[in-house]
């Protein structure tokens, strides 16, 4: 009875505990009560918290006279009432209104009607110090010619304009900058009126637009997309204030980046008040945007690091490549040779993954793709050559466990062509999982993924393919391992991958790994996206975060596998020439350190694209590849010499936890075993104890060429010690990064990973080999 009711609670929290948001960060700008001020185009500003980058809010123009009623642009606003003004005794005593910002209004400056002396209408507008003026505009009414001149603080005075009859009614604008100004003097022989009198200071035309997160907030990383406009803007700042009153810490941004910029702030502040000032160009009609503000604080969008477990497959288990049909050899790969495809690949790789295209086994999604046909040699029903199973028993042979990516998407098969999804994609998981799967079929494959990026399907549609094919799949064979397609759960708005809405809660029974996907990216300043080191904060490899704490909270007992993620590099005659490709040794060093953080955060398997360069191909995922395209016959890549390097040291080993993880370096331990060792709850000393290998890097850019130390304290029986390099692509590593005194152990840590073999058996005492 009590054993029932403890499972009915269970049942109860698991069922209310689902959150289809649990991995999304939300932006401190997307919280209730957060409101938006702009300069000016206020009816916009709300479009810059909306979510969506492509919504805006834009400026009004300060030019022709858009400055004119604004108190932060026209530095004669007020000036009148504010008693800097004076006329000949005789003028109507309304010289107020001639710097009011209002047209409409005017002021009578009369000739002065006493009888001795010169006859003249005079208006001068004075200032107690001294003034820059960078542009002037004059609207008024002459009955003859006037003079317009400024006198400067060394007594000198110039005729800037001699105002006409038609010049009436009309803005007149002096655009010639004029420094330390004492006054302004307009002068005629007849009675004149000012409409109004306005100029621009030294601070020329600027606009702002100002978000209150309505409360105090930790603010680390703002992202902001600011496109100004094509030139719009001389110069753009991010300032920040407390009380809106004081704006402090001043970033400069690029105004035509014109993709998402995220500014780290780091130390991160306390601050309520964000404020995007533009410095617009003094053209008339000149108007500047902004699309999106987002703010996080020092975890940003990523939020906690994953809690590091000690992993259950080994680092060779772990890694696995992503392949194709015939490996770019255009013929089975049952016809390659000992070193070509498969039997090329798996030196660094214990599984592969195909891109099996669903339209190469059906023609519709009703049809049965005949695979018992296919096995008699007499094609699919789409692809009269095809039979598959001579393909995947040429991986299998190659001890390649096979996770077949089932590809379709709203391109190859539009919603309008399934005419009753979730039936024709439970009889197309039927029809695989009867062939493929080991229980009633050749059982050749061990996953299989009920699409790739499937992600231009409406949510609701792709719910129904994957309700209906996940359950026909594991009608025929419980075993089967079944994947969704891949999704991230960082970002809630990029509706086509977003993991809230794509799996959800009454799906979730019949998948058995949560898919996912990542490349190490970041946007530089100019808003351009390029590709960056695993650690960086800001890198979108850092999303491994969120879709760990989906699943976490959501799927609790079904592990992750990533399989897509890797770099673009140049290399063996094939050039790289996007902003997101890295070198070759970065590629092969990246790549490395992104082994080991992924086997760190909990995942159970990997999956490097590609397994070779794509041939004949120029755009960004083409020059991925561990090795060459044909085209340079496949030749290695340092990658693929830096994963056999690393597997050769510590394939059959164990991710153990972790020893030191921060900015002065990444300090993993790995082990032989992971019995009894629990690599979240055990102390680095512990650990250590179950050690046999340690991983230490600085996690900074290849070109960072700094060092730092770490000392391990070992336990009281210091071994032999051994530190390896990777087969010379790396700099070389001797004694001098290792150093054993006792039981201290000091190294030296850059950005090329040190592996240090700690031997359990007593052959010397601190002896160090390199
Ligand atoms: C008459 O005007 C002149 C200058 O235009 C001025 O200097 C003088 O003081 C004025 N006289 C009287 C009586 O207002
Ligand atoms: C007086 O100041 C103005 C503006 O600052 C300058 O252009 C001019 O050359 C100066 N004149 C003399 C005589 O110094
Ligand atoms: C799916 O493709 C069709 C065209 O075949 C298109 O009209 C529709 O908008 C697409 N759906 C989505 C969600 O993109
Ligand atoms: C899961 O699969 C089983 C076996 O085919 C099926 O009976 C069940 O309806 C499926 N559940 C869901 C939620 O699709
Ligand atoms: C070890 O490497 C450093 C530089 O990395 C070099 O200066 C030193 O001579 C090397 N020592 C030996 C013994 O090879
Ligand atoms: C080794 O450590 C001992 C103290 O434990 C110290 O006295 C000695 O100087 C150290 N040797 C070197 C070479 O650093
Ligand atoms: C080894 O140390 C030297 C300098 O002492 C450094 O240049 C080199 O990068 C280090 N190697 C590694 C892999 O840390």
């Amino acid at each position: 009875m009590e054993n029932e009711c403890l499972v009915l609670l269970l049942f109860i929290l698991s069922v209310y505990s689902w959150d289809p948001d649990a991995g999304y960060v939300p932006s401190w700008t997307k919280m209730p009560g957060v409101t938006v001020k702009a300069t000016s185009g206020a009816n916009h500003a709300a479009n810059i918290i909306d979510n969506d980058d492509n919504t805006h809010w834009i400026s009004g123009s300060c030019l022709p006279s858009g400055y004119v009623p604004r108190a932060d642009e026209n530095i004669l606003l007020n000036a009148c009432s504010n008693g800097h003004c004076s006329a000949e005794c005789g003028s109507a005593n309304d010289l107020v209104k001639m710097t009011d910002g209002n047209f409409y209004t005017l002021s009578n400056v009369n000739v002065n009607t006493n009888t001795t002396g010169q006859q003249k209408a005079k208006m001068m507008i004075h200032f107690p110090t001294p003034i820059d003026l960078h542009l002037l505009s004059i609207w008024g009414i002459y009955k003859t010619e006037t003079e317009l001149r400024v006198t400067y603080w060394n007594a000198t005075t110039v005729v800037l304009k001699s105002l006409q009859h038609a010049d009436n009614y009309k803005q007149i604008t002096i655009t010639k900058v004029l420094n330390n100004v004492k006054e302004i003097l307009l002068e005629s022989n007849s009675n004149f009126q000012l409409k109004e009198i306005a100029s621009i200071g030294s601070e020329g035309c600027r606009e702002r637009i100002t978000v209150d997160l309505g409360t105090l907030r930790e603010v680390g990383m703002v992202r902001t997309r600011h496109w100004a406009g094509s030139n719009s803007a001389t110069a753009l700042t991010m300032l920040f204030s407390a009380d809106n009153i004081a704006f402090t810490h001043t970033v400069s941004l690029i105004p035509n980046a014109l993709h998402a910029v995220n500014t780290d702030l780091s130390p991160a502040r306390t601050v309520r008040y964000i404020q995007l000032e533009y410095q617009l160009f003094q053209k008339n009609y000149e108007k500047v945007y902004c699309w999106e503000i987002d703010a996080w604080d020092h975890l940003t969008l990523w939020g906690k690091p994953v809690i590091a477990n000690t992993q259950k497959n080994t680092i060779r288990n772990i890694l696995g490549v992503n392949g194709i049909w015939g490996w770019q050899h255009s013929k089975y790969s049952s016809l390659l040779n000992s070193n070509e495809g498969p039997n090329l690949y798996n030196a660094v790789a214990s599984h592969a993954r195909n891109y099996h295209n669903l339209d190469w086994d059906v023609t519709s999604p009703s049809k049965d793709p005949q695979y018992c046909e296919m096995e008699n040699n007499h094609g699919t029903q789409a692809k009269s050559w095809l039979n598959w199973d001579t393909e995947y028993s040429a991986w299998r042979k190659a001890n390649l466990v096979i996770d077949v990516s089932f590809q379709f998407t709203n391109k190859s098969f539009p919603q309008k062509v399934w005419q009753s999804p979730e039936i024709e994609a439970f009889n197309l998981g039927k029809h695989f999982a009867s062939h493929f799967g080991a229980a009633h079929g050749n059982g050749l494959v061990d996953a299989v993924e009920i699409g790739n990026e499937p992600w231009d399907y409406e949510a609701s549609f792709y719910n129904k393919i994957l309700k209906g094919m996940s359950a026909g799949l594991k009608e025929i064979d419980p075993k089967i391992k079944i994947l969704p397609g891949a999704f991230q759960a960082h970002d809630k708005h990029d509706t086509g991958n977003y993991i809230g809405t794509r799996v959800t809660q009454n799906l979730a029974v019949n998948i058995s790994v949560v898919n996912f996907h990542t490349y190490s990216f970041r946007t530089n300043s100019h808003g351009v996206r390029i590709g960056t080191y695993p650690e960086h904060s800001d890198s979108s490899f850092n999303s491994i975060r969120n879709i760990v704490r989906w699943r976490d909270s959501n799927m609790p007992s079904k592990p992750i596998w990533v399989t897509e993620w890797g770099w673009d590099a140049d290399g063996k005659g094939e050039s790289c020439t996007f902003p997101e490709c890295v070198s070759e040794a970065a590629q092969a060093l990246y790549g490395i350190r992104g082994l080991l953080i992924l086997a760190r955060s909990n995942v159970q398997k990997v999956t490097w694209f590609f397994y070779a360069n794509s041939q004949y191909c120029h755009t960004l995922f083409c020059r991925s590849g561990l090795t060459a395209s044909t085209t340079h016959n496949f030749v290695k890549k340092n990658v693929f010499y830096a994963f056999e390097g690393i597997l050769n040291l510590i394939g059959d080993k164990y991710f153990l936890g972790i020893y030191q993880e921060n900015d002065n370096g990444y300090v993993y331990l790995f082990g032989l075993s992971h019995a009894h060792v629990t690599g979240s709850s055990m102390s680095r000393q512990q650990l250590l104890q179950h050690a046999s290998h340690i991983v230490a890097w600085k996690p900074v850019d290849i070109s960072e060429v700094s060092i730092s130390t770490i000392r391990v304290q070992l336990g009281s029986a210091i071994n032999h010690v051994s530190i390896h390099k990777f087969t010379g692509q790396f700099p070389a590593i001797n004694k001098t990064n290792v150093s054993v005194n006792g039981t201290v152990l000091d190294i030296k840590m850059s950005a090329h990973p040190v592996v240090v073999e700690l031997r359990p058996s007593n052959v010397g005492s601190g002896q160090i080999v390199g």
